[in-house]
C-alpha cells in the first residue's frame, strides 16, 4: 500500500461501539469506511444507510472484499476471536474491540496467526491513546511526583438496558472484568510501563453468574501496589489517585477524564501546589486510536507501541489467573 492511500476499512459488528467507531473514520482524512457486515443484513443495511457506508454485506463478503484494508472487530467479547481469526485468515489487518479475547489461549492464537501472515494486529485500548493520558504517563515517567509507590482506582457504574444483556450474560463472556475492570488493568500496566507480578482478587457474583463487582490487589515488579475497585452495578467514584513519594496525583472521572491534578507535598504531610493540567481530549475519544492505526500500517509496523501484542496477552493472563482463583470458566472455554 502506498504511504498516503486512504485506509479502507470494513467494520463487523455494527452496533454501539461500532457506531462511535464510524464517527471517528468518518472525521479522520486519512481512513475511509468502506463496508459494515452483519449477521444480519437488515443490520448492516441500516447501518450502512445511516452512516453513508457503501457496502452492507455479510461477514463472508467482507473478509472476501479485495479493496479493504483492514476489519474492525465490534462484535461482543465472545465473537472477538472468531471474528478477528476470520478476517486475518483472510489475509487482512484487524483493530479487535476490548477485550482483545476471552482467554489468553485466544489471544496467543490471533497474534500467532497475524505473525505468520505479517498483518497488522491491535486491541482497541482507546484509553492509552487519549491525550489526559498520555500527558498522566508523561508526568510518570518524568517522575513529577517521585517514585509511584501505591495506585488506587474506583471504576464503577450502573450498566443501562442497552449494555445488560453482554454484561450479565455467561455465555456471552459477561461480567464487569471484561467489560469494565480491564480499563483499569490496561491503564496501571501503561503507567507502570510493567505487568503485576503477585495478583489477589476477589469478586462478587450476579445471580447470572457473572462476576457483578470486583477487587484486585496488584504488586509490580517495581514494587508498586495497586488496588481496584469496579462494579457494573453500583456508581461508584471513578477515579484514579497515584501517590508518589513527592506527591500525588488525581485522575477523576476515571476512564475518560479530561485532566488531572498534580498535587506535590516533598514527602511531607502538607501539599505545598496543586496544578491542574488539561488533557483537552477530543469528543470522539476513538480518533487517537484510528491515527495510531492509520500510522503503523502506512510504516508497515504489524503492532503499536502503545499496546504491543505481548501485553495483550499478558493482561488475558492475568485475568485468566483471576477466573481461576474465582472458579470463573465461560461455557464455551
Ligand atoms: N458500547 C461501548 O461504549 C463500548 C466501548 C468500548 C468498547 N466496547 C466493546 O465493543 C464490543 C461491542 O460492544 P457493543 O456495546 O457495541 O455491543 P452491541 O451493540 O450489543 O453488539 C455489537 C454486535 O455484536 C453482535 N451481538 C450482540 N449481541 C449478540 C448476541 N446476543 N448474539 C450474537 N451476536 C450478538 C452483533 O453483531 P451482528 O450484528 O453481526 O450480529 C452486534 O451488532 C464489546 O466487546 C465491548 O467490550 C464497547
Amino acid at each position: 500500500m502506498e504511504s498516503t492511500k486512504r485506509l479502507k476499512w470494513g467494520i463487523m459488528g455494527p452496533g454501539i461501539v461500532a457506531s462511535n467507531m464510524a464517527n471517528a473514520l468518518i472525521e479522520s482524512p486519512n481512513n475511509q469506511l468502506s463496508a459494515v457486515a452483519s449477521k444480519t443484513q437488515s443490520k448492516a443495511k441500516a447501518f450502512a444507510e445511516k452512516f453513508g457506508v457503501k457496502n452492507a454485506y455479510s461477514y463472508q463478503e467482507i473478509v472476501n472484499d479485495s479493496e479493504i484494508d483492514i476489519i474492525y472487530v465490534a462484535t461482543i467479547h465472545n465473537f472477538h476471536f472468531k471474528n478477528a481469526k476470520y478476517a486475518l485468515e483472510h489475509g487482512k489487518h484487524v483493530l479487535i474491540e476490548k477485550p482483545f479475547t476471552v482467554n489468553a489461549d485466544e489471544a496467543r492464537e490471533l497474534v500467532r496467526i497475524a505473525g505468520e501472515k505479517n498483518l497488522f494486529l491491535m486491541e482497541a485500548m482507546w484509553i492509552r491513546f487519549i491525550p489526559s493520558v498520555l500527558k498522566l504517563k508523561e508526568r510518570v515517567v518524568n517522575g513529577d511526583i517521585g517514585e509511584v509507590k501505591q495506585i488506587n482506582i474506583s471504576y464503577g457504574s450502573i450498566v443501562g438496558p442497552v449494555y445488560e444483556e453482554r454484561l450479565k450474560t455467561l455465555s456471552l463472556a459477561g461480567g464487569v472484568t471484561l467489560d469494565m475492570g480491564i480499563y483499569a488493568i490496561s491503564f496501571v500496566c501503561y503507567l507502570l510501563g510493567e505487568i503485576p507480578t503477585d495478583i489477589k482478587s476477589m469478586s462478587r457474583f450476579s445471580d447470572t453468574g457473572v462476576d457483578e463487582i470486583a477487587d484486585y490487589m496488584f504488586r509490580f515488579p517495581s514494587g508498586c501496589l495497586v488496588n481496584i475497585c469496579t462494579s457494573y452495578n453500583l456508581k461508584m467514584r471513578s477515579e484514579a489517585i497515584l501517590y508518589g513519594t513527592r506527591g500525588y496525583i488525581e485522575f477523576p472521572e476515571f476512564s475518560a477524564g479530561p485532566g488531572f491534578t498534580i498535587n506535590i507535598h516533598e514527602g511531607t504531610n502538607k501539599v505545598e501546589e496543586s496544578v491542574y493540567i488539561p488533557g483537552n481530549n477530543h469528543v470522539n475519544r476513538f480518533i487517537y486510536q484510528v491515527e495510531e492505526v492509520t500510522r503503523c500500517i502506512r510504516a508497515g509496523e504489524t503492532e503499536s507501541r502503545i499496546i504491543p501484542l505481548h501485553e495483550s496477552i499478558s493482561i488475558m493472563k492475568v485475568i485468566d489467573e483471576m477466573r481461576k482463583d474465582w472458579d470463573f470458566v465461560y461455557p464455551f472455554e
